[in-house]
């Protein structure tokens, strides 16, 4: 049977205290309604359909896609009010999952079990076991067969003794579930249309509840305030650096990094603390990534050694490289097999040859580096008029002295060399030596000024 996914994200989410819609707070970068949708996408969801209240405007700009319909809920009348809206466009021959916008965590082979074990005739419910129930809605069984839930707010004080709680997430077919919306009233504690009250609906029917439960239970807990937003962030990043323990790499503490994208690993990959990935980010076999490193969308090849305090964002690095401690390279740039960077060398636009090495404090912009060219301490690469951008060239086996401005456009031929010290702003042909400063005079017999 096909699947549709409702998912609730009317609420306001007031003790967020702010102007963005709870459900587009982040969890590692990524709205949490985006983790939902997500996982109804693994489930190969036909439709998604996305309740929503407050901010309608900005969740339509942020969460896209053709599979997506946005429904209203005007006023917030309960949770199966909620549901109902979207209830025109149910079929009555599919199934239909209720999510939540703000329940960002729940594993997909979670939900494929509570589909797994839906009755032909009847409805399935993810449910939890916990050691304080207190607020939540209270599964109510009848010799172990569900009959219904109560709600916090309505429980006598055996229904409160009850630790098995709802989740809120469940599966019903589309008939049914329309059916038993229809006939839902809010005369309850809170003058509220409980999705809940449809579990009594169908047992009256006489059909089944069936119950499947989570793994843990972070994975049907909710964000309402910032505090819980953060707890969310820190499992969701537990979970991130098991799965990349698992795939072969080694943690020097897996509570301390943050994954904000995708990840694909070789094995022997070993990652100091505090490194921070996002978008997506390739470590071939055998990289070594050092402490406080910040990698985005790029590429790290075999055997590379990323050194503490690196920033990469936008780039390739190849096999037998180093960088760092303390570089930046920036997008569009690509170092070749066994090239090194050190400390406080930015690159911009530039490609460095294999085996060439630039180890210090050095700016390369719009620079194209040959292979096995040596950059100096301090050298600079002036890529910029205030207006127009301009290219380096240096050739092969190049040899450039500390302390030099290439003054670009340039182009420094392949066995050059460029004396310390020069201000170079015209072309330097094969092997020559060009040196560009001001002559050193030394004065003999010179009296040091003294204090008067
Ligand atoms: C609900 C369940 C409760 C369950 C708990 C789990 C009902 C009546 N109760 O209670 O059994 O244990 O979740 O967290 O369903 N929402 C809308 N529109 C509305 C009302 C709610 O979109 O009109 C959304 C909220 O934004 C939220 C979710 O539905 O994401 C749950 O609503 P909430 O009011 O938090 O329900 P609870 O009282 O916690
Ligand atoms: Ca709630």
């Amino acid at each position: 049977m096909s699947l549709s996914v409702v998912i609730l994200a009317a609420g306001k989410g007031t003790r967020m205290r702010s102007s963005l819609p709870k459900v587009l707070h982040p969890i590692a970068d990524k709205p949490m309604v985006s983790h939902v949708i997500d996982a109804a996408r693994h489930l190969n969801a036909e439709n998604i359909y996305v309740v929503y209240g407050f901010g309608g405007d900005v969740l339509k700009a942020v969460v896209t896609g053709d599979d997506l319909t946005f429904v209203e809920q005007k006023e917030q009348l309960g949770t199966g009010h909620a549901v109902d809206m979207a209830s025109p466009y149910l079929k009555d021959d599919e199934n239909v999952l209720v999510l939540y916008g703000d329940v960002p965590l729940t594993k997909v082979s979670t939900l494929e079990s509570l589909i797994e074990v839906k009755p032909d005739q009847g409805m399935s419910l993810l449910t939890v076991h916990l050691s304080n129930p207190t607020g939540y809605g209270r599964i109510v069984r009848e010799n172990q067969t569900v009959v219904g839930i109560v709600e916090q707010k309505d429980a006598n004080e055996e229904q409160l003794k009850i630790n098995e709680c709802n989740t809120g997430i469940l599966l019903a077919n589309g008939k049914d579930l329309k059916r038993w919306l229809g006939n839902l009233s809010n005369e309850n504690a809170q003058g509220e249309y409980y999705l809940t009250d449809i579990i009594a609906a169908c047992h009256h029917e006489g059909k089944e509840i069936t119950t499947a439960h989570p793994e843990t239970e972070i994975e049907v807990e909710g964000a309402n305030n910032r505090v819980q937003l953060a707890a969310l962030e820190r499992a969701f990043q537990l979970r991130n650096a098991e799965a990349l323990m698992i795939a072969g790499a080694s943690l020097r503490d897996p509570n301390r990094i943050d994954i904000r994208g995708k990840m694909m690993i070789g094995q022997e990959v070993q990652i100091d603390i505090n490194c921070i990935f996002e978008g997506e980010v390739v470590l071939a076999h055998g990289v070594t990534i050092g402490a406080n490193c910040i990698l985005k969308d790029c590429s790290i090849g075999e055997n590379t050694v990323i050194k503490p305090n690196t920033i990469i964002e936008g780039a390739v690095i190849g096999d037998n490289c180093s960088a760092g401690p303390f570089a930046r390279i920036r997008p569009d740039s690509v170092m070749n097999e066994n090239s090194h960077i050190g400390n406080f060398v930015e690159m911009k636009k530039t490609t460095l040859g294999s085996g060439s090495k630039s180890g210090h404090l050095t700016y390369l912009g719009n620079t194209t580096v040959g292979n096995n060219v040596n950059i100096g301490a301090g050298t600079i690469t002036c890529n910029y008029d205030g207006v127009n951008k301009s290219h380096t060239t240096i050739d092969d086996n190049a040899f450039i002295g500390s302390n030099s401005s290439l003054v670009a456009p340039v182009f420094i031929g392949s066995g050059a060399t460029v004396g310390a010290g020069s201000v170079i702003a015209k072309d330097v042909e094969v092997d020559e030596l060009a040196v560009a400063r001001g002559k050193q005079r030394n004065i003999a017999g010179w009296k040091k000024p003294t204090k008067k």
